[in-house]
């Protein structure tokens, strides 16, 4: 009996402990996961207010949140980008939950943890101009983390007085009128054949051909290189060395990064031999080309680029000129192929432009400005294209914005992209409209080349090249099917 009543107590305590444990548990958990998900947001905001403790003027961060410990906001911006295809959901998502002012009152601005580092994120035509302007001097400038992938000379890593004297050299040898009247000339002749083998093979596959005709053009534009096994191999290495940027910076052997200092390696010393080849013979007027235009040219002082400054600046313009035009000609192609009304009408423009040449059949510069409805095809292919959608500063001391604090060393995201797909800024934004471009963009709403003082330099040449695509392709061919292109990893696109 004692036995029999004891049993029932111990049970009773039992289911006791474990109601307790699990009410332990199953409040704990939660109170677990919150601490986790706010515990780097807390941590950042508490060392930005005790670094400002004492001073007057604005101490509050800006409006977001930092996300998970180490990998921040990380994962959910490589989901909306990568996976879900939806790159605009990221920035939309944080304007939803913290934009504080609305339209035109919104600051644009807001706090994340991303790659590694805090940051900012900014996303409006006021805010990205502020940073664009490095606004107060020197403010922010480009924080590449590794300045001999990139160059250490070059134009995108280095700084002040000696980014504006470089840049001068670089434009006066790929923007001036001259330099494009010459690269006119230089690419027609492989852009029209480049067309004449893609009818011939029946089906292509556009971005592999793309990149192969401008890659051909640069390297006849830049070093007088004709295609061969060696420009093959310099084209692997810059397909190396941009792997590298997009990689971790892991420099141990078998890692993308480790391969692209190779590749960056390789180019310098092809690009150096080819430097000294032209000193010694003394003959740089031999060549009508990037790399010899800023070999003769002289500063104000008569001073000319070093060896390291020309190799760094033509590794630097094939970088930052490669990829991007050969995507922008490729978008170009596409949207064509689904739109035949802009095709019918761009080849209309075209004919008459080529039948006022009497037989002559390539373009000069002098032609391409009269060809208004080709530039509004070339702008509209550029808006939607976004092929750099985000740009990378840092802050270079605490900066302040709008009653925000950019705190000194955190990194800062311009965020083009959300400009160019803003209903706000282009009626209808994802659909391939030329006759938008009646009017001029909203001040400050068509950043697609950046601003500022690095604003492209190549901007003029990318409009250049697509032009004479657009020419060659809508005068002698009837158009293309196109298959939905995949998803590129960098650059996706909401079709
Ligand atoms: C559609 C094609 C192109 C797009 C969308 C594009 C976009 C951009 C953007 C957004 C920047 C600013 C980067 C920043 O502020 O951090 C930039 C800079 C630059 N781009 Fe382009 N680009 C294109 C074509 C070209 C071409 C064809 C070249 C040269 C051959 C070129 C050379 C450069 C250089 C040298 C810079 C750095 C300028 C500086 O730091 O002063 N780009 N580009």
């Amino acid at each position: 009996m004692m036995s029999g009543m004891q049993t029932p107590v111990v049970a009773v305590g039992a289911t006791d402990w474990a109601w307790r444990l699990g009410a332990l548990v199953a409040g704990a958990v939660p109170l677990l996961a919150l601490a986790v998900w706010h515990c780097t947001d807390a941590f950042h905001c508490a060392a930005f207010a005790f670094r400002r403790r004492g001073t007057r003027r604005a101490r509050r961060l800006p409006p977001g949140h930092m996300g998970l410990p180490f990998v921040g906001e990380t994962l959910a911006l490589l989901w909306y980008f990568n996976l879900a295809r939806r790159p605009d959901a990221f920035i939309e998502a944080k304007r939803r939950r913290y934009c504080y002012g609305d339209g035109d009152d919104d600051a644009g601005i807001y706090r994340t943890h991303l790659f590694g580092s805090p940051a900012v994120l900014v996303c409006s035509p006021a805010s990205n101009g502020f940073v664009f302007r490095s606004a107060p001097p020197g403010s922010f400038d480009v924080g590449w983390p590794d300045p001999e992938l990139v160059g250490v000379s070059s134009i995108v890593n280095v700084h002040g007085g000696r980014h504006a004297r470089l840049r001068r050299f670089v434009l006066g040898a790929i923007n001036s009128p001259n330099s494009l009247r010459s690269f006119a000339e230089v690419v027609q002749p492989r852009v029209a054949a480049a067309l004449r083998s893609w009818a011939a093979k029946g089906t292509i596959t556009a971005a592999t051909e793309m990149k192969k005709v401008t890659f051909e053009n640069i390297c006849r534009m830049f070093v007088s290189m004709e295609p061969s096994p060696a420009t093959a191999k310099i084209d692997e290495w810059f397909a190396g060395l941009v792997a590298g940027f997009r990689a971790l910076q892991l420099d141990i052997p078998g890692t993308a990064f480790h391969h692209a200092r190779k590749c960056r390696r390789k180019l310098n010393s092809v690009f150096r031999e080819e430097v000294k080849r032209r000193k010694l013979k003394a003959k740089l007027e031999e060549h009508d080309d990037v790399m010899s235009g800023l070999m003769r040219m002289e500063d104000e002082q008569g001073r000319r680029l070093g060896d390291d400054e020309v190799v760094d600046s033509i590794v630097s313009l094939v970088l930052g000129g490669y990829e991007s035009t050969s995507s922008a000609i490729m978008w170009a192609t596409y949207h064509l192929a689904k739109l035949p009304a802009v095709l019918a009408k761009l080849r209309e423009e075209n004919l008459a432009i080529a039948k006022e040449k009497n037989g002559a059949s390539f373009i000069t510069l002098d032609d391409i400005s009269k060809m208004k409805y080709t530039a509004k095809v070339v702008e509209e292919t550029i808006r939607l294209a976004n092929i750099s959608p985000m740009l990378y500063r840092v802050a270079l001391r605490d900066v302040e914005y709008r009653g925000y604090t950019i705190p000194e060393g955190w990194k800062v995201i311009v965020w083009i992209r959300s400009l160019h797909v803003d209903p706000k800024y282009y009626d209808d934004p994802l659909s391939f409209n030329p006759d938008r471009w009646d009017k001029a963009a909203k001040p400050g709403t068509y950043q697609v080349f950046g601003g500022g003082e690095r604003i492209c330099a190549g901007n003029m040449l990318a409009r250049l090249q697509l032009t004479i695509m657009l020419h060659h392709l809508s005068c002698g061919y009837k158009g293309c099917l196109p298959s939905t292109p995949k998803a590129n990893k960098w650059g996706c696109h909401v079709l």
